[in-house]
C-alpha cells in the first residue's frame, strides 16, 4: 500500500488549540475563528507552523463539540464557514497547515441522521449507527442509548451517553445477532463514503488535514483493531488518489496499528499502554527535580512501537492537550524548561497545547464546562496579557466561557515574551534548534543510550544521513552521570550548567540538559 508523505509533515510543530478559550473577538466571552486569525502572528512567531484546532463545528456541545450535529457547517459561536475558510487562508499565506479534528466514531443524539434512524420505518439512516434490534437488548460491552426512540432497538455509544455509535460494521458479526453488520453490509459501507465525503469536503474547502478522534474504535468488536485498520487503509486509498499532502494524525495510541491504517503519526495519550504519564503526570514524574521518577518503562516501550513503526519518526508526544491535567499542574519553573528540551528533541511532530508554553495552571475546582468534569481546568481562556480578562475577552467576566484562573500571578503572553528568561523564550530557542538540524526533526532516528531503570540522566542520540546528535537531559536536582565515550563535536544546545564529557564519562549537572553535534565514526 502505498503512503504518500506530506513533505510538509517533516518539520510542522504543532500548537493545539481549543478554539473555545482562545480568543473572543466580539465580547461573546467565547473564542472565535477571527481570534484565532488575529493570533496566527504569535503562534508562528513562537516558531509553530502547523494547528490542531478542536471540533468546530454544529453541535449541542455536550462534549465541548465532540458530539457533532452537522459535519459540513461551521458552529456559529466561531464563526461561519467562509470565516473557517478565511482561516485557512491566512494560515498558509504564513507558511502554515491547519488540521481539523474529525470525529468519525459518533455524532451527537442531536444529528438528523440519529433522528432518522430513530424512526420505526426503515429510512436511508436505518443502518447508520450501530442498533440492536430489540429494545431489551443491550449491545455488550459498549453501553447505549434506550427507551427514547420510536424503533424498537438499543443503540450503541461510543462515549457519553448523548454520543450514538456510528456503524462500520463488526469484525466478526455473531451470526446468532442479526443485528451484527459486517464491515461489508451496505450500512456500514454507506457511513465510511458519507465520512470520505466530509474529509473531501474540507480538504476542498483548505484544511490541510485531520487529527481523528478515537481513531481505533470504529470496527466494533475488533480486540485486535484489525478490521478498524483495514477501514483506514481504504481511506488512505482515498487520500492518496485525491489529496496527497493531507495529513493524518490518529488519536489511537498504538503506533503500530495506526501507522499499518495509513497514518502519518500517532499521539501517545495518558491512558492506553506507552507510560507517557510515567513522565509528567504520576505521583512521582521523571520530570520533576526530586528525582524520583522513571523513564525506564516508557523507553521500553517508546523501542518496540519504534521498532513496529520502521523506526521512522511517527510517534508524537505532545505537551498535554484537552483531555488532560496541565503539564504545569506537577512541574514547575525550570523543570518545565527541560521537559520541552526533551519533548522538543523527540521524532515525531511536537504538539504545544495552548498555553503550556507560558506555563498556564490548571485551574483547580471548576465546576464542569460542557463535559469537561476534571479536563475543564486545562481548558481555561489564554491569558494574553494583565488587561481585562487577561486580553482574552471584552466581555463580563461571569460570561466567560470557563473561568480564568484566578492567581494573582499567572502567567500571560505579555509578560512572557518580555522575559529573557521565560519558559516562552526557551521554547522559542529550543524550536529554532530543532528546525536547524535533520536529524532532530520529525524523521530524524532515535537510539536510546542511556535510559536505565530508577536512573537519571536520559541520553539519546539523534540521527539522520549527515548528522548524529546527542541529546542528555537530566531533570533531576542531582547531578547525575554515565558512561560513554561520545566527544562532543559542537555545542548545539544548553540549559543550566554545563555539562561535561571527560575520560569516556558525561556528568550532567541538576536540572538541565544539552544537544550536541557528535562526530560520526
Ligand atoms: C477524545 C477527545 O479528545 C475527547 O475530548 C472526547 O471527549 C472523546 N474523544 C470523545 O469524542
Ligand atoms: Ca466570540
Amino acid at each position: 500500500m502505498s503512503k504518500k508523505q506530506p513533505k510538509w509533515l517533516d518539520d510542522a510543530i504543532f500548537y493545539e488549540i481549543y478554539p473555545q478559550s482562545f480568543c473572543d473577538t466580539n465580547g461573546d466571552g467565547i473564542g472565535d475563528f477571527n481570534g484565532i486569525i488575529s493570533k496566527l502572528g504569535y503562534i508562528k512567531e513562537l516558531g509553530c507552523n502547523a494547528i490542531w484546532m478542536n471540533p468546530c463545528f454544529e453541535s449541542p456541545f455536550g462534549d465541548a463539540g465532540y458530539d457533532v450535529s452537522d459535519y459540513y457547517k461551521a458552529a456559529p459561536r466561531y464563526g461561519t464557514n467562509d470565516d473557517l475558510k478565511r482561516l485557512f487562508d491566512e494560515a498558509h499565506k504564513l507558511g502554515m497547515h491547519v488540521l481539523l479534528d474529525l470525529v468519525p466514531g459518533h455524532t451527537s443524539w442531536e444529528h438528523k441522521w440519529f433522528k432518522e434512524s430513530m424512526k420505526a420505518e426503515r429510512n436511508e439512516f436505518t443502518d447508520r449507527y450501530v442498533w440492536t434490534d430489540s429494545i431489551w437488548e443491550e449491545p455488550e460491552g459498549m453501553g447505549c442509548i434506550r427507551g427514547i426512540s420510536e424503533r424498537d432497538g438499543s443503540c450503541a455509544v461510543n462515549f457519553f451517553t448523548h454520543q450514538p455509535a456510528l456503524n462500520y460494521g463488526f469484525y466478526r458479526p455473531d451470526p446468532e445477532k442479526k443485528w451484527q453488520q459486517s464491515v461489508d453490509d451496505e450500512g456500514p459501507k454507506a457511513t465510511l463514503e458519507e465520512l470520505k465525503n466530509i474529509m473531501r469536503f474540507w480538504l476542498k474547502n483548505g484544511c490541510d488535514g485531520f487529527r481523528v478522534d478515537m481513531a481505533g474504535s470504529l470496527v466494533k468488536h475488533d480486540e485486535d483493531g484489525k478490521g478498524t485498520i483495514k477501514l483506514w487503509q481504504n481511506v488512505r486509498e482515498f487520500l492518496d488518489n485525491e489529496f496527497p499532502e493531507a495529513a493524518m494524525v490518529s488519536e489511537w495510541g498504538e503506533p503500530d496499528k495506526s501507522i499499518q491504517g495509513g497514518f502519518h503519526m500517532d499521539f501517545l495519550l495518558h491512558f492506553g499502554p506507552s507510560h507517557y504519564n510515567d513522565l509528567f503526570r504520576c505521583p512521582e514524574p521523571f520530570f520533576s527535580s526530586r528525582g524520583k521518577g522513571d523513564a525506564y518503562e516508557f523507553v521500553e516501550k517508546y523501542k518496540e512501537n519504534y521498532e513496529k513503526s520502521d523506526k521512522k519518526g511517527l510517534i508524537c508526544i505532545p505537551s498535554g492537550n484537552h483531555d488532560m491535567d496541565r503539564l504545569a499542574r506537577h512541574i514547575h519553573g525550570d523543570e518545565l524548561k527541560v521537559a520541552f528540551a526533551f519533548l522538543l528533541s523527540v521524532p515525531g511532530a511536537p504538539f504545544i497545547y495552548y498555553g503550556d508554553e507560558i506555563g498556564m495552571n490548571y485551574v483547580e475546582n471548576l465546576a464542569s464546562v460542557e463535559g469537561g468534569y476534571g479536563r475543564t481546568g486545562s481548558r481555561s481562556p489564554m491569558q494574553w496579557n494583565s488587561g481585562k480578562n487577561a486580553g482574552f475577552s471584552t466581555a463580563e467576566e461571569d460570561k466567560l466561557y470557563i473561568k480564568l484562573d484566578p492567581d494573582m500571578n499567572r502567567p500571560n503572553v505579555e509578560k512572557a515574551v518580555s522575559d529573557k528568561g521565560s519558559l516562552y523564550n526557551e521554547i522559542k530557542k529550543l524550536i529554532s534548534v530543532r528546525q536547524s538540524y535533520e536529524a532532530l526533526k520529525s524523521k530524524g532516528g532515535i537510539e536510546f543510550i542511556y535510559a536505565e531503570k530508577n536512573k537519571y540522566p536520559l541520553a539519546f542520540l539523534r540521527t539522520s544521513d549527515s548528522e548524529k546528535i546527542l541529546v542528555v537531559i537530566n531533570p533531576s536536582g542531582r547531578e547525575a552521570s554515565f558512561e560513554s565515550g561520545l566527544v562532543p563535536a559542537e555545542v548545539l544546545y544548553n540549559f543550566g550548567e554545563k555539562i561535561t564529557f571527560e575520560n569516556g564519562k558525561i556528568t550532567v549537572p541538576p536540572v538541565s540538559a544539552g544537544y550536541y553535534k557528535v562526530n560520526n565514526e
